[in-house]
Parts: C-alpha cells; sequence; structure tokens
C-alpha cells in the first residue's frame, strides 16, 4: 500500500495501466500504482523544454542555482521517512538501507549545491608578451541520464545534482521496475524551486526507444548511464554518431582479498557489508572472495557463520537485513550460476535451500577454484564464492584476470603489501581494510569495461562542463 505521510509526493500517478505501467512490490507481488509513459514526440518535447530552460538556467548567478540545490537537499532529508518507505515498497531493500540510500543520495545534493560555487577557470602564462590566456568552464547544455533500479533515489541525484550545479539542464528514464522514487524526488525539486523545464522525469514505450531518442536527439549534448556493460556499449556506440559525450558506470566483478597478514574479524565484517548490501545487488559488491589458503577454513567458517544470520525477509518488516531480489529473470540467474558452481565442484559451507517469491538464501561457496563460471560474471545476489590462493603474484594476476575494473577491496595489516597491492590492482577504486566505500565527496568510476567518467567528489561536476580556452591578443 502506498500511505505515506506527504501525499504531494505522489501527484505524478495515473489511475490505470491504460493510462501508464504498472509499478510491483517485489517482496509480496502487489501491484502499487501506475506512473505514466510519454509517446516519442512528448518525449521529443520534454528535450526541446529542456533546452529553452537550461539557457536561463545557465544565466542564473552559480550561488542562486546553488541555494536551490541546498533547498532540494533539504527537502529530500525532511521526507527521508517517506522516500525510504516507497524505495522499500518498489525496490525490496530493507527500511534501514532505504533510509541510509535517502540520505545518501541527498548528500549528492548537498555536496554539489557547494561545488557549483567552485567551477573555476585558470589563468594560463603566456608565450609571449602582449597575449593574455585563461580557460573558463560552461556547462555542457542539455544533459541525460538512464539510471537502474538498484539505487532508485541515489543513481539519479548523483547525476542530476552535479548537472543542475554546473547550469545543465538535466532529463531522467529512471528504471521502469523504480519509477516511483524518481518522480517523487523529482517533485522535492520542484517544491525547492527548480523549474519544471530543467529537471524532468520521463518513461516511454520502452527503454531502447528512450535510449534511441537520448542518442539521436541533437539538442543532448550528454549523456550519463549506469547499467549493463552490454547495454553500455550500445549507448556509447549510437552516442558516437553525433559526438556526444558520455559518462558510463557500468558493470564490475569486484575481487574481495584477505591475506594471512589480516585482522580476520574485520575482514569478516567487511566482506558481510560489501557483499550483501541491497542482496547482493550493486555493481560495488564484493563478487568473488580470495582467501590466502593458509587462513582459508577460519575465514570461511566465521564468514559463513556471520551469513546463517542473515535475517531474509520483506524489508518492511523489523530485524529483515536482506530483502527479497528485483525480478524473477534475477532470481532465475543467480540460481542457475549458483547450480554451475556446485556442478563444477563447489560447496555450499552450509545447505542452501530454495526460497518462495523473489527471495533468495545467502549462501557461502567453498571449494570454488578461479576458473569456474561464478567467478567471472556479475552474480548480483547474496552469493559469496571464496577461492583460495598462495602467492601474491598468482592473486593480483587473477584479481585483475577479468574485462572489469570497477572496485576491489583487500585486508592486510602489512604496510608494505597494502602500497603494493593498491597501485598493482586494475580499478577504479580499492577499499584498503573496509567493505563500503561510495561516499559523495571522492571520485566513483571505473576503469577497462566498468566505464568512463567519475561521479561525485570534486571531479563528478566536471562531467557536465566544457572548458573554453580564451586567448587574449594586444595586451
Ligand atoms: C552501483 O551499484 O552502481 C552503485 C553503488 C554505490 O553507489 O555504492
Amino acid at each position: 500500500m502506498l500511505n505515506i505521510n506527504n501525499p504531494s509526493l505522489l501527484s505524478f500517478l495515473v489511475s490505470s495501466e491504460d493510462d501508464g505501467i504498472a509499478v510491483t512490490n517485489p517482496a509480496i507481488g502487489e501491484v502499487l500504482g501506475y506512473v505514466p509513459i510519454q509517446t516519442e514526440q512528448a518525449i521529443e518535447q520534454c528535450i526541446e523544454q529542456a533546452s529553452i530552460g537550461q539557457k536561463r538556467w545557465a544565466a542564473m548567478a552559480a550561488k542562486e542555482r546553488s541555494g536551490l540545490l541546498r533547498c532540494w537537499f533539504e527537502l529530500i532529508m525532511e521526507n527521508k521517512e517517506d522516500l525510504a518507505r516507497l524505495m522499500t515498497l518498489e525496490q525490496g531493500k530493507p527500511l534501514a538501507e532505504a533510509q541510509g540510500e535517502v540520505v545518501y543520495g541527498a548528500s549528492f545534493v548537498e555536496w554539489f549545491a557547494e561545488e557549483a560555487k567552485r567551477t573555476n577557470g585558470e589563468t594560463i602564462p603566456a608565450i609571449a608578451g602582449n597575449k593574455r590566456l585563461m580557460t573558463i568552464k560552461q556547462p555542457v547544455g542539455v544533459a541525460c541520464a538512464i539510471t537502474p533500479w538498484n539505487f532508485p533515489i541515489a543513481m539519479i541525484t548523483r547525476k542530476a545534482a552535479p548537472a543542475l550545479a554546473a547550469g545543465c539542464s538535466f532529463i531522467v528514464k529512471p528504471a521502469e521496475l523504480t519509477p516511483l522514487c524518481a518522480f517523487a524526488v523529482a517533485e522535492l525539486a520542484y517544491q525547492a524551486g527548480i523549474p519544471r523545464d530543467v529537471l524532468q522525469v520521463v518513461l516511454g514505450q520502452d527503454a531502447p526507444t528512450v535510449g534511441s531518442i537520448f542518442t539521436s536527439h541533437p539538442l543532448i549534448r550528454k549523456l550519463s548511464f549506469t547499467g549493463s556493460t552490454q547495454v553500455g556499449r550500445i549507448l556509447m556506440e549510437k552516442s558516437a554518431h553525433d559526438i556526444k559525450r558520455t559518462s558510463m558506470e557500468l558493470g564490475g566483478n569486484a575481487p574481495f582479498i584477505v591475506f594471512d597478514d589480516a585482522n580476520i574479524e574485520a575482514a569478516v565484517q567487511g566482506a558481510l557489508a560489501s557483499k550483501f548490501r541491497n542482496a547482493g545487488q550493486t555493481c560495488v559488491c564484493a563478487n568473488r572472495f580470495y582467501v590466502h589458503s593458509s587462513i582459508y577454513d577460519q575465514f570461511v567458517t566465521k564468514f559463513d557463520a556471520a551469513v546463517q544470520q542473515l535475517n531474509v525477509g520483506n524489508g518492511l518488516e523489523d530485524g529483515v537485513q536482506v530483502g527479497p531480489v528485483i525480478s524473477l529473470q534475477a532470481k532465475q540467474n543467480i540460481q542457475a550460476l549458483t547450480e554451475r558452481a556446485i556442478e563444477q565442484g563447489a560447496n555450499p559451507v552450509s545447505s542452501w535451500q530454495p526460497l518462495d517469491g523473489l527471495f533468495v538464501a545467502p549462501v557461502v561457496l567453498k571449494d570454488v577454484t578461479h576458473q569456474m563460471d561464478i567467478v567471472s560474471q556479475e552474480i548480483f545476489g547474496p552469493v559469496a564464492p571464496v577461492i583460495a590462493f598462495d602467492s601474491d603474484e598468482e592473486l593480483i594476476e587473477m584479481a585483475n584476470d577479468t574485462i572489469y575494473g570497477l572496485a576491489s577491496y583487500f585486508y592486510s595489516q602489512n604496510i608494505h603489501r597494502v602500497w603494493k597491492i593498491a597501485e598493482a590492482l586494475e580499478y577504479g577504486m580499492v577499499g584498503i581494510n573496509e567493505g563500503i566505500i561510495s561516499t559523495e565527496v571522492a571520485p566513483f568510476g571505473g576503469v577497462k569495461q566498468s566505464g568512463i567518467g567519475r561521479e561525485g567528489g570534486k571531479q563528478g561536476i566536471d562531467e557536465y562542463l566544457d572548458i573554453k580556452y580564451l586567448c587574449f591578443g594586444g595586451s
């Protein structure tokens, strides 16, 4: 049931499937409501309006834009409980995690409200005495984004806030599975005073149609995408025709490494946090565990004991730590990968029972080898395969043996090893003695086929700015 304290957040809902698409609660399969979809012509009109709105928005003083973003941040925080409830209802993550995501999502708005005032250019010493050289930064124009279902608010604000701070207008197509949070958070932006043509949420007949419009419309200058490497590749290819700027936050295959000199208790806690956040459905979730053979049995036993304590269920219920996965297809993929690993010789440390509905029981797999399919593919579920290793050299080879390069983690208390391994891992992000690395103040992003560009940090706003070089002659 969509009962929340502030009904204005749901003013976008339409009455039936004839007018929009149904949004379903993955925990119980109940239809929560219907959200509007737009025709191709209507989406093109949104882009034209965004282009007009962007010019007014960019002409505004940065301090004024900053103030509106600050107000948006405050409204998100004031409506935290409602937004978290909506998120749990449509996405499934436990309520405490949803509350955490609302705060995480809001933190990008707060951070970029501040960065809006710091899009400084620079002066450059000229090589000829009569010239003066400088750079200024200007918004790229109309920016658009396609965002995933696993973080229904944070993946939007992490893109929208820097775009708006830079002076761009912004159109987002949220995931069809989790649009309630997207429309609700946009509603709060309008209540904060951000113009409706500067921030828009659109849904079309299907995702490829909207993707084609975004990548081909001449007024769109920038596309930011979070999702699979496969879809990111298609969007990049399509964007190439008009040489549109793109930021891509794509798939991952994060290694989580425990050396023989690690604090094992800390490593178990880090492993739990990194693997089971959002039921294992994040791009930065640990996907494969490498544990030194001398501590393998000890780690596996302690890790499994902690995993057996995890409470699986409807995210609205007290004490639940692992909610449902997002869809039947997701559940089938996770089960197929796990069953294949078992066929190939892996063993669940404790018995692994099938659960009803969209729930998947968390499991630790031992006797896993680096060659198994589960090691090379993104699991996106609560399954933790653990592989033994003997030397640092062998470990680095296995850890880097992937097309992906988003997040990686390792636990060691040896400072020499810490530097060596941190430098050797071919990843955009490395958690050292830490399982949760995401924050608005640091640059999030990958290398190799995990993507291009950075979100958050002081780098995040540059994705929405062009640098213009000015050369003053005859001075
Ligand atoms: C993601 O799964 O792509 C986002 C995870 C995060 O921001 O921590």
